[in-house]
């Protein structure tokens, strides 16, 4: 059976003459890495968050490890994180060298603020909480902890661009806040994509060297670093997405609305995602906790709607992290919301017509 309403629409999305115009303009000009339009991105995109800076990179992951390896963390060091969230976080604090401390995480799915504390020691360098989902983790009790222990805060916003907290934008709060361009992403690019904000100078300069293998002009590297340099291609298409990321937002944030109103009813079986005032999410995903979650997702496939799951398996349960010492029973809340999380299609391109249709059929199949 043909899907009939898709976890995403992407060909919807960048099917657009004027988009393609665009880009053949930009190609036009052989101007592929960095240039002005990324230059015009970074601006844009330091305005949306007010930030003082924001420099794009070529993903979210390569975001977090510059925002780490920029604030000197490194071998030895330890950086307190989540155990629910996609791979990359924790991949990218094992890439530099340092070792990702899970905590676990709340009803919200993010982290639980009261367990930072125990999970410090002398080693730790940073706390690196996720906004997942799109709604923003508790910063200003993030930030309270991490100014006691004089901790470097790094925010992991993949999901999570133009989130906020009583209007403050995410990759705000902390020393910087790392986003991803990626395709199924709320603003997304033609591929990888990713980008840094911050608002401290020295941070800022780090990365911009680091980002471009330390390279202070033409001929000379200040120290060794990377290439992770925004494509212009991805860029223009970032500058095109951007201008309608406010209507995007808000669609999806008004289908997470007839969602929550439709599982009114079905509270036995179903669980919406929580809402806290003063928290504005973006709804990168509607994360969804049911009962027989395995025959559900059968059933609504079988009728035609795509689900997925924000994770399966949470990382402390993935092989390398045997060597951490981590095993099953170390992060209950995580272990129980990964055997009942279910993403639905939320994206900005679903008709009103289709929620109804995704609520009436879990709405039939728990009252069957
Ligand atoms: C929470 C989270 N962190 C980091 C990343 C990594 O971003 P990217 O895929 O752009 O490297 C993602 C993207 O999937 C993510 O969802």
């Amino acid at each position: 059976m043909t899907s009939r309403v898709k976890y995403l629409d992407l060909p919807k999305q960048f099917n657009h003459q004027s988009l393609w115009a665009a880009v053949r303009e930009q190609f036009k000009t052989c101007q592929f890495i960095l240039g002005s339009e990324v230059e015009k991105f970074e601006l844009n995109f330091a305005k949306l968050c007010s930030t003082r800076y924001a420099l794009g990179v070529n993903s979210g992951t390569d975001a977090i490890f510059l925002a780490l390896k920029a604030s000197g963390v490194g071998r030895g060091d330890e950086v307190i994180t989540v155990p629910n969230s996609f791979v990359a976080t924790a991949g990218a604090i094992m890439a530099v060298g340092a070792r990702p401390v899970f905590v676990d995480v709340g009803d919200d799915y993010n982290i639980d603020v009261s367990l930072i504390e125990p999970a410090i020691t002398r080693k730790t360098k940073a706390i690196l909480p996720v906004h997942l989902t799109g709604n923003p983790a508790n910063m200003p009790g993030i930030m309270r902890i991490a100014l006691k222990y004089h901790l470097y805060v790094i925010e992991d916003a993949a999901q999570a661009a133009m989130a906020s907290i009583n209007g403050k934008r995410v990759g705000s709060f902390g020393d910087a806040g790392c986003f991803s361009l990626h395709p199924l992403k709320n603003l997304n690019v033609g591929g990888d994509g990713g980008v840094l904000t911050t608002g401290a100078t020295s941070l800022y300069r780090n990365a911009k060297l680091l980002r471009n293998h330390g390279l202070k002009n033409r001929d000379e590297i200040e120290f060794f670093g990377y290439n992770s340099r925004l494509d212009s291609i991805q860029a223009t298409i970032a500058n095109y997405v951007m201008k309608d990321l406010e209507t995007i937002t808000s669609k999806r944030i008004n289908n997470a609305d007839m969602y929550d109103k439709g599982f009114k009813d079905l509270r036995e079986f179903v669980v919406p995602p929580p809402r806290k005032k003063g928290f504005y999410q973006v709804f990168h995903t509607y994360v969804i906790r049911v009962k027989n979650r395995e025959q559900l997702i059968k059933y609504l496939n079988d009728n035609g709607v795509e689900t997925k799951i924000h994770y399966r398996i949470p990382i402390h349960l993935q092989k390398p992290c045997r060597k951490l010492g981590y095993r099953k029973g170390d992060f209950p809340v995580t272990e129980k919301q990964a055997g009942e999380i279910l993403s639905l299609p939320v994206h900005h391109f679903l008709t009103n017509n289709q929620i109804c249709y995704v609520i009436e059929l879990i709405g039939d199949f728990y009252q069957r």
